[in-house]
């Protein structure tokens, strides 16, 4: 059985700087569809062409044109330990998207790691970010407002599908980078244990 676990959080929070040791320490495939669509864009394809209008605003890229491309990263690793899943599922579409991609080889979510970061902090690591990322949506703060705002328009209800399950589980994502990964660990074995 696949360990599976959802890093779930608002533009900013940690995900990808958490994701990088988690999957150190766990030995999980780390799937990031934000990752994947740069790598798009920096090839030039014609999916990254699409997706660039769309993260150049600060907008969500269309569910289909990231629904795609889980579907083949996962039915290329299925011999997997698990997967991270980060900056995905992010619609109510992709979640139940997922579902059935993992349903289909009999998989499902252990759980879903929510950081939680206040607003002013989300902003001031982004923008700190832009200064020096080349990332075309961290260095504008209209972009980042309008990513945090697709964030609660569309993202957030997707922990409340996973809470239904019982499988959201809440973790302070401001302090120290490794406070925030001491906690996030001590969940994922409590996981471990019962998975
Ligand atoms: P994506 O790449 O997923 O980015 P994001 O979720 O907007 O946020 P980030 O990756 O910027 O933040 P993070 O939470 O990973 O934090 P990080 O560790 O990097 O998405 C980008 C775009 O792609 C979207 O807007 C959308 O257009 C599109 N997209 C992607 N997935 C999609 C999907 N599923 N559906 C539709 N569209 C999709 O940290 C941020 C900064 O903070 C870093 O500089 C880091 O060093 C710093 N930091 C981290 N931890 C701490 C700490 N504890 N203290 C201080 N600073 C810290």
């Amino acid at each position: 059985m696949m360990f599976n676990l959802i890093l779930f959080g608002p533009p900013g929070s940690g995900k990808g700087t958490q994701s990088e040791k988690i999957i150190t320490k766990y030995g999980l495939r780390h799937l990031s569809t934000g990752d994947m669509l740069r790598a798009e864009i920096s090839e030039q394809s014609r999916l990254g062409m699409e997706a660039k209008k769309f993260m150049d605003k600060g907008q969500l890229v269309p569910d289909e044109v990231v629904i795609g491309m889980i579907g083949n990263v996962l039915n290329n690793n299925k011999n997997a330990k698990g997967f991270l899943f980060d900056g995905f599922p992010r619609t109510a579409a992709q979640a139940n998207a997922l579902d059935e991609l993992l349903n289909e080889n009999n998989q499902s979510i252990a759980v879903m790691l929510a950081l939680q970061v206040s607003e002013a902090e989300l902003v001031k690591r982004l923008l700190k970010r832009g200064e020096t990322s080349g990332r075309s949506d961290d260095n504008n703060e209209q972009v980042i407002l309008a990513r945090i705002k697709e964030y609660h328009n569309k993202t957030a209800a997707v922990a409340d599908y996973y809470q239904k399950h019982d499988k959201v589980v809440m973790v302070k994502g401001e302090g120290s980078v490794e406070d925030i990964f001491n906690a996030l660990c001590l969940e994922i074995d409590k996981k471990k244990e019962i998975f």
